[in-house]
């Protein structure tokens, strides 16, 4: 999978790209990233500036529509196949793992960070991107968030995670939309906390009861959203069920 990345901060890339998984996949020939600096397509004065202030008054500056437009039509025009072009702003639709999950579906992605006060608006108008929002914060540009993107997205592509069903397991995932139960490693005990009995039993279909079950529990507890229809009556047994729970370990959770 190939992803453009325009910005005006090219290096802010520098250490994520050397680290980790995603190193990993770059040297495995998985994943490939290549940044395009916006400031390459500025106009050819001293300053090469990208960015003016906004018609009709107000605060920053905005990014130009047509160093912008030039330099993503210079990248794909280079490039076989569809781009799938993605904005990363805060006002557009909030990222989620079933759009990694269909990102990670495309050959290639475009993706174009905004900086100051976002794009003119003609840069949408024109290019008709993907809007693409992190969440409801607003960032001091887009390349975090499309780290967050590429980071999301290069998991789900086939090779790049040693254990395939790590991802099926993660939280939010394909094979499970709950929360990730929780998981233990070595030692056993430390400083009077144990892990639950169940996982050292090696009885691998209570193993797997235990851990549905706690996926649902915290599932209720910290993120009620993603359980969907309250009706649902096997929600409704595991709320009595967490009451009990609660009156015979009242300090628990
Ligand atoms: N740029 C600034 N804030 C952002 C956000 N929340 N998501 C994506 N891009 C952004």
């Amino acid at each position: 999978m190939r992803f453009d990345i325009i910005t005006l901060f090219p290096a802010i890339f520098d250490g994520y790209l050397t680290q980790g998984l995603l190193s990993k996949a770059i040297q495995r020939d998985l994943v490939e990233i290549h940044r395009h600096n916006l400031r390459d397509w500025a106009p050819p004065t001293p300053h090469r500036p990208v960015d003016d202030k906004p018609f009709g008054g107000g605060p920053g500056m905005l990014i130009q529509v047509e160093p912008t437009v030039r330099c993503v039509e210079a990248v794909e025009a280079s490039l076989p196949g569809e781009s799938n072009r993605v904005v990363l702003t805060p006002q557009g639709k909030r990222f989620d793992q079933p759009m990694a999950e269909d990102f990670a579906n495309r050959d290639r992605l475009l993706l174009l960070c905004g900086r100051y006060e976002g794009f003119d608006q003609r840069v949408m108008d024109i290019l008709q991107p993907q809007e693409v929002s992190i969440g409801d914060f607003v960032l001091n540009g887009g390349e975090v968030a499309a780290m967050v993107i590429i980071d999301a997205v290069i998991r789900l592509v086939p090779g790049v995670l040693g254990d395939e069903q790590s991802n099926i397991d993660d939280s939010f995932s394909r094979g499970n939309r709950l929360l990730e139960f929780p998981q233990y490693t070595r030692p056993r005990e430390f400083r009077g906390h144990t892990v639950p009995d169940v996982l050292l039993g090696g009885d691998h279909a209570a193993i797997a009861r235990w851990r549905a079950e706690q996926s649902r529990r915290r599932t209720l507890q910290r993120r009620r959203d993603l359980l969907g229809d309250p009706q649902n009556l096997e929600i409704d047994n595991l709320e009595i069920d967490l009451n009990q729970t609660k009156r015979n370990h009242p300090k628990s959770e």
